[in-house]
């Protein structure tokens, strides 16, 4: 797929609230010779219909679902860490596809699988119930005025979509810098008596979690860091 052209959804069916802002963004000579020659491989497009996993992998390792990958670094890296486990990850930035890609290609790792699509919409049109091992979502993008903070995609009604999709000690790890998110982030996954905090609150980083590149520019900034773990009860 090398046409990244945003999706053509009739602008009434779409929802209004997204949890991002699709940027513009500079794709170098580099990320696109990577769509174009890795997307085949490694790509994964949207549709409206659920996806068989195991199938799209070509195997049944456990899987796990990234959102928001950015430009991919620590996806490589803990796809490097976890070779035994399938990464279906999703983006909506483009450049950060076509780095993912790269990497790929540069790392020569087989268990990732890229998406550019709203990751809302394919969790809940994709994805089937019980069919994912754990879920990622590192640095969220923290929309940290008030009066954006409806766009944030830790919510519950969010977080009510994801959790079907996890099997029974499944897990969710989340990550973030802005402290009032991280906040949010415990008393939303709290909310939920299907799940169990593996911490007294937060938790310690996990060791496959690299810093990732959000992770970095936000202690240049001074910020903390807050990682949660929470498993599905079995
Ligand atoms: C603040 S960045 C963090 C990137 C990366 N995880 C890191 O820590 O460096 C958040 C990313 O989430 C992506 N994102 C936000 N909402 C999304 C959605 N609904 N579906 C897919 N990606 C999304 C954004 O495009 C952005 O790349």
């Amino acid at each position: 797929m090398t046409d990244f052209t945003p999706e053509a959804a009739p602008e009434t069916q779409r929802r209004s609230i997204r949890s991002f802002v699709l940027r513009q963004g500079h794709m170098t000579a580099a990320q696109q010779r990577a769509i174009d020659t890795l997307w085949p491989s490694y790509g994964l497009d949207y549709r409206a219909e659920t996806a068989d996993l195991n199938a799209v992998f070509g195997r049944s390792r456990p899987k796990i679902l990234e959102i928001g990958f950015g430009m991919g670094t620590a996806t490589v890296e803990i796809a490097k860490r976890l070779p035994e486990k399938d990464f279906l990850a999703i983006d909506v930035h483009g450049p950060g596809v076509g780095n993912l890609l790269k990497l790929i290609g540069e790392e020569g790792t087989d268990n990732i699988r890229v998406m550019r699509h709203d990751a809302v919409e394919v969790v809940e049109t994709m994805l089937a119930d019980a069919s994912l091992d754990g879920i990622h979502i590192f640095f969220p993008d923290p929309w940290h005025k008030k009066r954006h903070h409806k766009r944030r995609l830790i919510q519950p009604p969010f977080v009510a979509k994801l959790l079907p999709k996890l099997k029974p000690g499944g897990y969710i790890h989340l990550a973030t810098d802005w402290e009032d998110y991280a906040v949010q982030m415990l008393d939303v996954l709290n909310g939920f008596p299907e799940l169990a905090n593996t911490a007294a609150g937060y938790a310690p980083t996990p060791d496959y979690r690299p810093e990732t590149k959000f992770e970095a520019r936000g202690k240049r900034l001074g910020h903390g860091v807050w990682d949660l773990v929470f498993e599905k009860k079995a």
